[in-house]
């Protein structure tokens, strides 16, 4: 662990007392200035720790950064967010810097993730709410060796992988409105915004931006939006890096299965946990607007809809309505 990660430790352990620079120093065999550095470093990262000549450091509040520092102890993945992590306090879009790092070639698993966005994307076009330290806003780069017909499977895994964290995390029973928003009751709480660089046959990567409402309070959800939080529905704070780090393990354990046993082990949760099957809905494709019965998913991930003449219809994008 770097010097930074075993002050941060440390810190954490003593809180909310303090630990004084000379015996970090020792104990870590480096001098006080290396020690004034990296406390400097962790300041300026968004840490709330406040120095005192006599004293020393300490934190001044429990600190659930989104840091490499905050998540490794929590983190179970072999590969999801340990193959590179880069944490940032603003960025425009998670999806943005991903997919500049992704063409430059970093590696399949890695994880950018921010406090805030100043231009959070969502899908058809719309955005994001992402205020600071209140949500969870991530992006994953993944290189699957499939064609790209088959990606939109892992919009959908993503969507089983973010609602079994959440239950595994609360009292909360999430259901997944096709492809991947996920609701709480009838309000959203999670969504997914899938992007990808791809030839004909082969995709060059894929990145999975996921946008979780964690603790955020009404007056930062309008009404309008009709979404909801972790911190609305339980009245509690939600611990965002045990959510982080439990979504990627989610993930990663979704995404080993699909390699070993194909999507239908996956299509089955999400069957489980649909809030679209069975309803009627309506689907606005380009020119029409489809009215039907949503009966089943196919090995695409994409919607069979029945309509009143008892056609099905494969719906592969687009918004779904329910209508009852
Ligand atoms: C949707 O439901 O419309 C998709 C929302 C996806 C939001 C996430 S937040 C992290 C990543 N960066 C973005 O700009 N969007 C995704």
């Amino acid at each position: 662990m770097s010097l930074k990660g075993e002050i941060l430790e440390k810190l954490k352990s003593v809180f909310p007392s303090h630990v004084s620079g000379q015996s970090i120093a020792e104990s870590f065999g480096v001098s006080r200035s290396a020690v004034w550095k990296a406390v400097n470093r962790l300041k300026r990262e968004g840490y709330p720790i406040e120095g005192s000549p006599r004293r020393g450091y300490r934190l001044t509040a429990p600190s659930d950064l989104l840091t490499r520092e905050n998540l490794l102890p929590l983190l179970k993945t072999r590969t999801f967010g340990r193959s590179g992590y880069f944490h940032h306090r603003e960025v425009t879009s998670t999806n943005d810097v991903a997919k500049l790092l992704a063409r430059e070639g970093c590696p399949h698993g890695t994880v950018i993730v921010a406090e805030a966005q100043s231009r959070g994307r969502g899908r058809l076009g719309r955005s994001w709410l992402s205020p600071p330290g209140a949500g969870i806003y991530f992006s994953l780069v993944l290189r699957p060796d499939f064609e790209p017909p088959l990606a939109p499977r892992i919009t959908l895994l993503a969507g089983v992988a973010v609602a079994r964290a959440i239950q595994s995390l609360s009292s909360l029973e999430p259901k997944i409105k096709w492809p991947n928003d996920v609701l709480l009751g009838e309000r959203k709480v999670a969504g997914i915004l899938m992007e990808m660089e791809a030839e004909a046959d082969l995709i060059h990567y894929l990145v999975l931006g996921v946008g979780v409402n964690a603790n955020m309070d009404r007056a930062q959800l309008p009404e309008s939006l009709n979404a909801t939080s972790l911190f609305l529905e339980t009245r509690t704070t939600h611990s965002r890096c045990e959510l982080l780090a439990r979504v990627l393990y989610e993930l990663e354990s979704l995404w080993d299965e699909l390699l070993s046993r194909g999507f239908e082990p996956v299509a089955e949760m999400w069957r489980e946990m649909s809030f679209t099957l069975g309803k009627i809905v309506k689907v606005e494709k380009k020119e029409e607007i489809l009215c039907g019965q949503a009966e089943d998913i196919d090995e695409h991930g994409c919607l069979l809809v029945r309509d009143q003449e008892g056609r099905i219809h494969r719906v592969s994008h687009g918004e779904v309505m329910h209508v009852r």
